[in-house]
């Protein structure tokens, strides 16, 4: 069930006494990390209402093909691009003709042509239904376009037949929907990562910072999420778009940041990955108001802030735990001082004396290092750089070397 963690299911409800089942199957499906959208036929919501399911699902049910409102919000193209699988649960007799035959005659049967994704159908009908010639040459034909059918049961049905034509109950097509999916290298990991700098406040117009852009962390968390994992980014004040399927947390000063990263890894996570520039130290007091400019010299007095990865690395439900050591010089020796300080199972350095890696840039060549060994990653992308990063932490993690754990 966890390769369904951050999957995009579109579930297609047709018109059929199951429908009532659909509502327990949105649950199932939520409930192991999928993002669900509902669309119903007209004569799905004859047996069941749109606000039930949109109560359940937590997102507006499509129903019509030209609604204006719908079409603004995400219109019927976008989420046949959104859906990583579109799933149709109960599939009526009619609905398997439509979709046989391709007819685009409503939402869902537009749909269904319109997507690239794997199609699934759980098929629920009178047994008498299900074994006419027709639906027999339809079922070979949705077969032949490599439409998964997933069912169906056998047994007493709602008009009293017994026979083949039960709908598969709610866990069961939520597993077949899980089974549709490969396992990924992170299928199942809670990864958390902290990204950009962090802002500490002298008085209320002037701060104390550096120059994080953030982008290797955004582009770890892109490429977690890409290899399966639920991530969140807990992210200093920067200027970049969420990547898809991250949940993000925004924060400003390093308290604010230790803070929400404690809370995570006390709820527990996988793997926690430090690339956030956290502001060593700041002010020790800040001025309620502007501080005017009428003497030759001010002093701040700096304080030292709290250091996040040390605390996840020193934490009783220790994550796999992933630093950052930005330096201008002995870079890989400091580096490794702060993997055995921080207790860190991983650390990821890299030279910020120049102008084409590192802060700000779009690039960065990085070389990482653990107890026991060390792979350098040559000038790439910092996308490239975070795809073999996160292939490399997964390797790690999954072998479980954690030389520091009690
Ligand atoms: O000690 P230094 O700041 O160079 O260590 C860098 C690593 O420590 C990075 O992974 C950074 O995110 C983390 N760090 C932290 N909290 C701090 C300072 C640094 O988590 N207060």
């Amino acid at each position: 069930m966890e390769r369904l963690v951050n999957k995009r299911i579109l579930l297609g409800v047709t018109g059929g006494i199951a429908a009532y089942k659909s509502a327990e199957l949105v649950r199932r499906l939520q409930n192991a990390g999928a993002d669900v959208r509902v669309v119903m036929t007209s004569s799905a919501c004859e047996f069941i209402t749109p606000l039930t399911m949109q109560a359940l699902s937590g997102n507006p049910v499509h129903t019509t093909l030209l609604d204006p409102e719908a079409e603004a919000g995400m219109g019927h193209i976008e989420l046949a691009r959104w859906a990583d699988l579109v799933l149709i649960a109960p599939a009526s007799a009619n609905f398997m003709a439509r979709l046989a035959h391709g007819h685009a005659n409503d939402l869902l049967s537009t749909l269904c042509l319109a997507t690239g994704a794997p199609i699934a159908i759980a098929p629920a009908m009178n047994q008498q239904m299900w074994a006419d010639p027709a639906t027999q040459r339809n079922l070979l034909i949705l077969q032949e376009k490599a439409i998964r059918v997933l069912g169906p049961a056998s047994g007493s049905q709602a008009c009293g037949d017994i026979g083949p034509g039960r709908m598969l109950e709610p866990e069961e097509l939520a597993l077949a929907a899980a089974g549709m999916f490969d396992h990924q290298l992170l299928t199942g990991r809670h990864v958390v990562i902290t990204a950009g700098p962090t802002r500490e406040a002298i008085d209320p117009v002037r701060y104390i910072t550096n120059k994080s852009s953030g982008k290797m962390g955004f582009a770890l968390a892109e490429a977690a999420a890409e290899a399966g994992a639920r991530v969140t980014l807990i992210a200093g004040p920067v200027s970049l778009p969420t990547p898809n399927r991250v949940q993000r947390f925004d924060v400003v000063r390093a308290l604010d940041m230790y803070e929400a990263s404690l809370d995570v890894v006390n709820k527990g996570c996988d793997i926690f990955i430090s690339t956030a520039a956290v502001a060593d130290y700041r002010p020790m007091i800040t001025a309620d108001h502007k501080i005017k400019k009428s003497t030759e010299e001010v002093h701040l007095t700096l304080i030292k802030n709290p250091d996040i990865v040390a605390a996840v690395s020193a934490h009783e439900r220790r994550p796999f735990t992933v630093g950052f050591a930005a330096e201008t010089r002995d870079v890989v020796s400091y580096a490794q001082g702060k993997l055995e300080n921080k207790k860190l199972d991983m650390i990821a350095t890299n030279d910020v004396s120049g102008s084409n890696v590192g802060f700000n840039s779009d690039n960065n060549a990085v070389t990482v290092i653990w107890p026991g060994g060390h792979k350098v990653l040559p000038l790439a992308s910092k996308r490239q750089i975070a795809k073999q990063l996160i292939e490399l932490i997964a390797i790690r993690q999954s072998t479980g070397n954690r030389q520091f754990q009690e």
